[in-house]
């Protein structure tokens, strides 16, 4: 007996996936594209829903701007919706609002179809623009604009802001002020794939909204909280980004969202105090004889308040909160295999998670034969674009009393650095090098 043939899959009664451009006010149109199949974005976030590559058409009397373009892959899909609405001759501009691949996947091909179209791009974005164009660039007419310049369309308007690295440091940000309606970008993003497009029609996305400002921004901190003040005083009508959801239900409620994702949780942790964490590992008790030492030494500067944490009796991620509130960090290991310890490594790694830039860091840590673990250490929290003012301390074996008065000393002056008691100043990296 034969066995039975599956029963087809019924098709599904419901196309979420719009076939043309989208009207978002008329005259302005979503002519983006949809990849509901992407299952990692840039290799360092997971987008189990997919994603979009958001494109707008914007019409004026004078002439149509194209802002932003999308993925290499979708451009057909792009080039589709955007014919849908508009003439290559009637493009008279194309603002690139961020040059990252997603969205300049079909700059070359809408540029050879509409030549005559003016590239706007941020002070940072020209150089990119040109490494992408290639030989290709002096055909265009390709310029910069910044904060405070518009480009009038006829009837509309593109009024530009720069606000860079949020997430490169090509990032800007367009406004069509007659319709309020501002294009971000990467900014406001959410990997979310769902082809209704506006956030009042698609399914549940905030876990999207807050997991992509978590991979994406949370480094970025500052810059993104510069950004909000720019365009915080808005009349926002529509906050359309450049992934996922097209953003026109209370839009200020979006830019509250980010003006508390942009404030770090624990920030007032420490009251009116500057905030030193100390996390080490210890593999024989040396360091952590050192840690408590240089615990002790900070303490003793008022206005500095100290924590110390055992790494082997803690998990990383738990930390990331309180380390993003700090004022500094130091970080103890030893040296086992010529290397600073695995729990420690995965500290620094996630370090990149969180604006380090300007925290004060140092590191110490005790040896046996060959005391690299510092140093590299050092290395790492100088590549975070920390600052350290004081080289890192090392200790042969076990601290007899001098080597933890000078943990002491050592604690006493990364504290004083933080009240700014201390002449402020940065350890050279050869110094580093050639210890
Ligand atoms: Fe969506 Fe930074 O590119």
């Amino acid at each position: 007996m034969s066995a039975p043939s599956p029963a087809p899959i019924p098709a599904s009664p419901l196309s979420l996936r719009p076939d043309g451009p989208v009207e978002i006010v008329p005259g302005i149109h979503w002519i983006g594209a949809l990849d509901p199949g992407l299952r990692s974005f840039d290799v360092i976030m997971k987008t189990a829903n997919g994603t979009t590559y958001n494109a707008y058409a914007v019409r004026g009397t004078d002439g149509v701007a194209v802002i932003d373009t999308v993925d290499r892959a979708c451009a057909a899909e792009f080039l589709a919706r955007l014919e849908a609405v508009a003439r290559y001759d009637e493009i008279t501009v194309l603002v690139l609002n961020h040059l990252e691949p997603d969205h300049t996947g079909a700059v070359h091909e809408l540029l050879r179809r509409a030549p005559q179209a003016h590239v706007l791009v941020s002070p940072r974005g020209m150089q990119i623009l040109r490494a992408l164009l290639g030989d290709e660039a002096d055909r265009y007419r390709i310029s910069a604009v910044k904060t405070g310049d518009s480009i009038p369309l006829g009837g509309r308007s593109l009024r530009f802001f720069t606000t860079p690295n949020v997430h490169w440091p090509d990032t800007q940000c367009t406004w069509v002020e007659e319709d309020g309606i501002l294009f971000t970008c990467d900014l406001f993003g959410s990997h979310y794939c769902d082809g209704r497009l506006f956030d009042d029609l698609v399914g549940d996305f905030r876990f999207c909204f807050e997991y992509y400002y978590d991979r994406l921004m949370r480094p970025f901190r500052s810059f993104v909280a510069a950004a909000l003040d720019l365009i915080e005083p808005l009349d926002i009508a529509v906050i359309a980004p450049s992934h996922g959801p097209i953003l026109r239900t209370r839009p200020r409620d979006y830019l509250r969202q980010y003006r508390r994702l942009t404030s770090p949780r624990f920030a007032d942790a420490a009251g009116t105090d500057r905030s030193l964490l100390i996390f080490y590992v210890s593999a024989h008790g040396a360091t952590g004889q050192m840690a408590r030492a240089i615990e002790a030494g900070a303490a003793e500067e008022p206005g500095v308040r100290v924590s110390l944490f055992d790494l082997e009796g803690g998990e990383i991620a738990p930390f990331i909160d309180l380390i993003e509130g700090a004022d500094g960090i130091v970080l103890g290991t030893p040296t086992i295999n010529g290397d600073a310890v695995r729990t420690i490594w995965d500290l620094l790694v996630t370090l990149g998670d969180v604006e380090t830039r300007g925290k004060l860091g140092a590191a110490f840590g005790s040896y046996g034969w060959s005391g690299e673990a510092v140093r590299l250490v050092e290395a790492r929290l100088q590549a975070l674009k920390m600052r350290l003012p004081e080289p890192g301390l090392r200790v042969k074996f076990h601290p007899n009393e001098a080597d933890l008065d000078e943990a002491r000393a050592f604690g006493v002056r990364l504290a004083q650095h933080l009240t700014g008691r201390a002449q402020p100043r940065e350890i050279d990296f050869a110094d580093l090098a050639a210890r």
